[in-house]
């Protein structure tokens, strides 16, 4: 008998690209952020309304310190990260993930897109460290960032909910 993981399908190709203002997107990012069992993993003040949405994506998309990437798999988009570069000091920032797409999670998508951005962090943003800030029970987030060398350095409150501080040293 063929145990379930052995059926499982095989992400042979995942890819990022530039998130674009597209509609697109802009459907995709409603239906992802209003989506409870996505939405409880996220923090800070989230936008809710479809015009909300949209002025996330259009300001995601237009400013230069926000690095958004569309996560491909399977020639669709599954989801995004994000890098958000801090403003003092400019060698710092904050990563974001989202695999929207629930049926896409758990299948290892997850890795290969963090693994692009912190290249891309490193080698074209030059940045120095990056952070990720996770609530405590997401214990899938804490496994990826953890598997990349991310250490717990603090404990922060954002808008009543407490987070785990992880950081990773790029040089
Ligand atoms: C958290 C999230 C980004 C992880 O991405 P993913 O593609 O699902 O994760 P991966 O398949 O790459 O797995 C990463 C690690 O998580 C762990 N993991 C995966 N699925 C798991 C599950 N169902 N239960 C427990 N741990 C799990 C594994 O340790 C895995 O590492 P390994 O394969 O080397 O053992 C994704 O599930 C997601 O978008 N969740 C909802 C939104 C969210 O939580 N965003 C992060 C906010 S900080």
């Amino acid at each position: 008998m063929i145990a379930a993981q052995e059926i499982r399908p095989i992400q042979s190709y995942v890819h990022l690209e530039p998130t674009k203002p597209t509609k697109e997107t802009r459907a995709n990012w409603l239906r992802w952020i209003t989506d409870p069992d996505i939405r409880k993993w996220m923090s800070g003040p989230l936008p809710e309304h479809p015009d909300q949405v949209y002025r996330w994506v259009e300001a995601a998309t237009t400013d230069s310190r926000r690095h958004y990437f569309d996560i491909y798999s399977d020639n669709k988009t599954v989801g995004f990260v994000s890098l958000r570069q801090d403003q003092q000091p400019e060698t710092t920032g904050e990563i974001g993930i989202v695999i929207g797409d629930k049926q896409y999670q758990s299948r290892g998508i997850g890795t290969k897109a963090i693994a692009e951005l912190l290249m891309y962090a490193k080698e074209t943003v030059h940045l120095s460290s990056v952070r990720a800030l996770i609530k405590p029970d997401n214990e899938k987030s804490i496994k990826l960032f953890t598997k990349f060398g991310f250490s717990l350095t603090d404990y922060v409150t954002i808008d009543n909910t407490r987070l785990l501080k992880f950081e990773k040293q790029l040089v």
